[in-house]
């Protein structure tokens, strides 16, 4: 399928709710006023009916088959974005396990998550990179781990651009992690994690649902006292449908696992992909360290999020100005961090990549001294 074949779509640098794979929104275009067989849209219909029912085992089970997800892993989804899970994370893990929980607060979303655990109960810091202005991640295997509910991670650090390359591999601890901003950009061993979630609107989907995978042992952590809402047990034993789940999120998840099935052939195709594209920007950062400024340090960089600086501020600002008139949209760093925040997710295309690589070079020659 060629890119951006549809007239008017700009490339899409968002870092969230960000570009979608053209095929599945031309299918959910296609489908829009009748589902094949079904007479209603998919924003019409019943969660209780069969035909929506299929839509979401249909979602899970091509989640389980990208991501080899074990029997004994739970798929739910949610609501409430990954800041809900910030909070449900602890309530339903920690309490009542009289023991604290560690976080690794690598960039903002870390610093979020353990902000919101405070509140349950008892933290403690494993790693925390404010002194380096969050621009490095630590080596898991050498941190002080302690007797712990859970290790919490984020494996992208989306406002930072920085990103753990690999999975933990340490089995006294049940890690946790946040993976808001890579999920679905390579295979990962769900086995080393005891939880995994990620809201779907970066990689996955539009926003209102987020996927939680969960190891079955650890539903039994949940607490009957907890609102229903956001007791995980409740979510499981009612089959995601303790509330009337996000339909029109769940069935665009399915079409997003199906195009990483049958258009890119899987996650290992996927991660390929996504480093080949990666590298087109960072070659150029790499060539031009005097011009274009990495946030991240090489070894740590996120191949979803590419955050840079130009000189000054007057150069940024022409920079996605410029990028603007060549249909390369929202460019900008996050509000606290400033530069350049080149979101290149799964769907982006390669030649979007290619097209910011080009008008880097020829900005940083038109402006370099
Ligand atoms: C890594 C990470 N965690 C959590 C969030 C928060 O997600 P939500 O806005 O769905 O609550 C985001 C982005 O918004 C994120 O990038």
């Amino acid at each position: 399928m060629s890119t951006n074949t549809v007239v008017d779509r700009v490339y899409n640098f968002s870092a969230g709710p960000a570009v979608l794979p053209v095929p599945v929104l031309e299918e959910a275009q296609r489908d829009l006023l009748s589902l094949p067989g079904c007479g209603a849209s998919i924003l019409e219909i019943s969660h209780r009916s069969k035909q929506f029912i299929a839509i979401m085992d249909d979602a899970e089970s091509r989640l389980r088959d990208l991501l080899a997800i074990p029997q004994n892993y739970k798929v739910l989804f949610l609501q409430g974005g990954s800041r809900l899970q910030f909070s449900m994370v602890p309530m339903n893990l920690m309490r009542g396990t009289g023991k604290p929980a560690e976080y690794v607060v690598a960039g903002s979303w870390g610093n979020y998550a353990i902000q919101e655990a405070k509140r349950e109960g008892e933290t403690r810091v494993l790693w925390d990179g404010r002194e380096s202005n969050y621009d490095r991640l630590p080596d898991l295997n050498k941190l002080d781990y302690g007797d712990s509910a859970y290790v919490h991670l984020t494996s992208n650090e989306t406002i930072q651009g920085i990103q753990f390359s690999s999975d933990p591999d340490r089995d006294a601890s049940v890690f946790i992690s946040d993976m808001s901003s890579d999920f679905m950009h390579r295979p990962v061993d769900v086995r080393r994690y005891g939880m995994i979630y990620a809201c779907a609107q970066k990689n996955a989907g539009p926003a209102g649902v987020t996927v939680v995978i969960i190891r079955d042992d650890l539903l039994d952590r949940s607490d009957d006292s907890l609102p229903g809402y956001l007791n995980y047990k409740s979510h499981y034993e009612a089959g995601s449908m303790y509330n009337t789940p996000p339909t029109f999120g769940i069935y665009m998840v399915g079409l997003v696992a199906k195009w990483l099935q049958e258009e890119v052939g899987g996650l290992a195709n996927m991660y390929q992909r996504n480093r080949d594209k990666a590298k087109l920007l960072y070659d150029v950062l790499d060539a031009s360290p005097d011009f274009y400024q990495g946030h991240a340090q090489v070894s740590d960089r996120s191949l979803m999020n590419v955050t840079f600086r130009l000189p000054s501020d007057e150069l940024t600002k022409e920079f996605i100005e410029e990028a603007a008139k060549h249909q390369l949209d929202s460019l900008g760093g996050h509000r606290s961090v400033g530069g350049i925040r080149a979101s290149i997710y799964n769907a982006m295309p390669i030649e979007g990549v290619e097209a910011l690589r080009d008008l880097m070079i020829d900005f940083r020659n038109r402006h370099a001294h």
